[in-house]
């Protein structure tokens, strides 16, 4: 499977959303989570992520992104257009520790 990580958050450029052929996105607050039982590993989100939020969970940095992308993946509701995003969303783009600064 592929997941969303820590560059998402507060970026949420969506773009992601509309190339998935399984309509496998979910939307938080804040960021948005791959459902790693229906993501079909085609790969074609990773490119489209401008902050290269999305990964293979076979990438180091991706491990500990998967438990929160199965965990709200079954919450939060599924996205499969793309929404403007935030207005604010370049000035949080290569942030550091978004994470604990900006996910509830
Ligand atoms: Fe969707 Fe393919 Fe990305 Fe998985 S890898 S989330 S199936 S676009
Ligand atoms: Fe997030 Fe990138 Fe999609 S910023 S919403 S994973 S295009």
């Amino acid at each position: 499977t592929y997941v969303v990580t820590e560059s998402c958050i507060k970026c949420k450029y969506t773009d992601c959303v509309e190339v998935c052929p399984v309509d496998c996105f979910y939307e938080g607050k804040n960021m948005l989570v791959i459902h790693p039982d229906e993501c079909i590993d085609c790969g074609v989100c990773e490119p489209e992520c401008p902050p290269e939020a999305i990964l293979p969970d076979t990438d180091p940095e991706a491990e500990k992104w998967l438990d929160l992308n199965t965990q709200y993946s079954e919450q939060w509701p599924n996205i499969t257009r793309k929404k403007d995003a935030p207005t604010d969303a370049e000035s949080h783009q290569g942030e550091d520790d978004k994470y604990n600064k900006y996910f509830t």
